[in-house]
């Protein structure tokens, strides 16, 4: 990954907490209409074990401001920018492989009347900083229960759409692509894995991956990957962008780890974008509780 120090965010990125806690009630309602889903009646506990320190939500400005979207630029500013005439809408997204039924899917198909989650996640980047967010979106769950996977699927491929003259920075080919990432089919099935459409209760941004971007909040944030149109199910473990592009630095189960370094850098503590200090890095980015049990007698040091 291109790396800017963290350190290096100008304080003028930085903005005051915005107006996102009354806002809340009110656009939550709002985009689950606007989906046509059902609001789910509670959700999972998503901010639990915070090592002692408070979880605040990043300012809204932040999250849509410091982005990675290589598709839109390598700079963190530049999706904002690069990304602010695209139109997500119509779209499609063309489940394949260990399926019932592979098929295009309207997004309206794939998403419509499942129930619209709300959760505020912690999200660790690889490169050490971390964000609060409040994501709205469904449960992936809900969406492989709805395309009926076949029983031989093992994992999940999921890819961005390949669109040089809609995504600017495809014209590059500074990673392979179509970005792709991938999951283990339990992992997939969490219930903390998220297909997400919203955010701070509002339409996903183009920069945050519109109109779908997968969220899984024990990952680093790499595997989150944005504006897919394709869902693959397969026996076999898929082949994913930054693994492809460098594999000692990148791994296919990237999960937080605050023991395992990068080859360039600790992983031990982030700096939260909108902080001063660093805080430490909890294992599972915090989460353990909940996911821990999908790796026991893995050796995360080697599966990484
Ligand atoms: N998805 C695509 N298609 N292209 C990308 O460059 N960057 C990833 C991930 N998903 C990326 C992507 C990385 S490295 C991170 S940290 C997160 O998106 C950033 O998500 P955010 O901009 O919403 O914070």
């Amino acid at each position: 990954m291109l790396i800017r120090h963290p350190d290096d965010l100008p304080s003028s990125e930085i903005t005051p907490e915005g107006l996102y806690q009354n806002r809340r009630a009110f656009v939550g309602t709002a985009g689950a209409l606007a989906l046509g889903t059902v609001l789910a009646p509670s959700a999972v506990q998503a901010l639990s074990h915070t090592g002692g320190q408070e979880d605040k939500v990043t300012p809204e400005e932040d999250a849509t401001s410091y982005n990675n979207f290589y598709e839109f630029g390598t700079d963190k500013e530049e999706p904002k920018e690069l990304a602010k005439d695209f139109k997500p809408m119509p779209w499609t997204v063309t489940v394949e492989g260990l399926v019932k039924a592979p098929r295009p899917y309207a997004y309206d198909e794939l998403l419509g009347r499942l129930p619209v989650q709300d959760r505020t996640y912690r999200m660790r980047c690889v490169e050490a900083w971390s964000m609060v967010i409040p994501w709205q979106g469904v449960q992936l769950s809900d969406i492989i229960k709805r395309v009926e996977p076949l029983p031989s699927a093992k994992f999940v491929e999921f890819t961005t759409l390949y669109d040089p003259k809609r995504m600017p920075g495809q014209r590059r080919a500074v990673l392979p692509w179509p970005y792709k990432e991938g999951l283990r089919m339990d992992e997939a099935m969490h219930p903390l894995t998220l297909f997400a459409t919203g955010m701070y209760g509002k339409p996903l941004p183009n920069q945050n991956g519109a109109p779908l971007r997968l969220v899984t909040p024990w990952k680093y944030g790499f595997k989150g990957i944005k504006s897919i149109v394709k869902i693959r199910f397969t026996d076999r473990m898929p082949n994913t962008t930054w693994n492809d592009a460098n594999p000692s630095e990148y791994g296919f189960y990237a999960n937080v780890n605050p023991a395992v370094d990068h080859p360039r850098w600790s992983q031990a503590k982030e700096r939260r974008i909108g902080e001063f200090l660093r805080r430490n890095t909890l294992p599972f980015n915090g989460y353990a509780d909940q996911v821990a049990s999908l790796y026991s007698g893995m050796d995360l040091r080697k599966f990484y």
